[in-house]
């Protein structure tokens, strides 16, 4: 039984655009409506910890109202044909609830919360669930298992491990203006093809396929793409 060639696919706020969540830059976008440093940074937790808990247990109850959408299908669908790994920006559940089997969280998860003062203890909160900076589970205060700007992306070593053992490397919906996400495709290995699903697509290196639709077209015509050549 021959492998299954190595799909490693990096996902930004785009894919779950047309799920109806908001992206963070597009117009409009959740950047647009929050001071982010005070709502996502390591010193707005620490200024106002009950500011973010609030605006952390607004975005968890969005998950209630939303599903995936075509793209994240279309992702798990390619499970099929190829050994598909998820290397997700975002936080929401949208890839594990389309079935998706293999999902790396760079900047955390929404549907989780971690005790303060043991970050590798974390507890699963339905969407509906509000923490505060009051709240205790186990006895221990919690904060949202999000990372924070002006924090470390400790799953990012991981992730560059799989996007160097990848034989397709695909970016759909994600401006690369956040690093070090946005460095995951240099560590992809040479003569790998590398696909770019974005419908105002950043600007890319040589040799990069740039699909320019939406992640529901952009996904359909890459799953062609890849019919043809795997
Ligand atoms: N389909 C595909 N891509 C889309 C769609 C769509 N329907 N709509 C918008 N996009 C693209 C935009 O063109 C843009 O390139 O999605 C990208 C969204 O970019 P951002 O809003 O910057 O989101 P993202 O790149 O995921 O942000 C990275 O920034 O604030 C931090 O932690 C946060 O994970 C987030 C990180």
């Amino acid at each position: 039984m021959t492998s299954k060639p190595k799909l490693v696919v990096s996902t930004g706020a785009g894919i779950s655009a047309e799920s109806g969540i908001k992206t963070f830059r597009d117009a409009d976008g959740l950047w647009e409506n929050y001071p982010v440093m005070d709502v996502a940074s390591a010193d707005g937790f620490r200024r106002n910890p009950a500011l973010i808990h609030s605006f952390y247990n607004q975005r968890r109850r969005q998950l209630a109202d939303v599903r995936p959408n075509r793209a994240h299908e279309i992702l798990r669908e390619l499970e099929e044909r190829f050994d598909v790994y998820v290397i997700t920006q975002n936080v929401d559940d949208l890839h594990e609830r389309a079935g998706s089997s293999k999902v790396l969280h760079l900047h955390g998860e929404l549907a989780k919360v971690r005790a303060l003062d043991d970050p590798d203890l974390t507890f699963k909160i339905e969407p509906g669930v509000e923490t505060t900076p009051e709240t205790r589970i186990d006895g221990h205060a919690v904060r949202p298992h999000i990372v924070f700007f002006q924090e470390a992306v400790p799953m990012f070593e991981p992730a560059t491990e799989l996007a160097a053992q990848a034989d397709v490397f695909v970016i759909v919906g994600t401006s690369l203006v956040v690093y070090p996400a946005a460095g995951l495709l240099h560590y992809v290995r040479r003569g790998v093809p590398v696909y770019y699903i974005d419908p105002n697509p950043s600007p890319v290196p040589e040799g990069v396929t740039v699909i320019r639709a939406k992640a529901t077209e952009g996904m359909a015509e890459l799953a062609r793409l890849l019919a043809e050549r795997f």
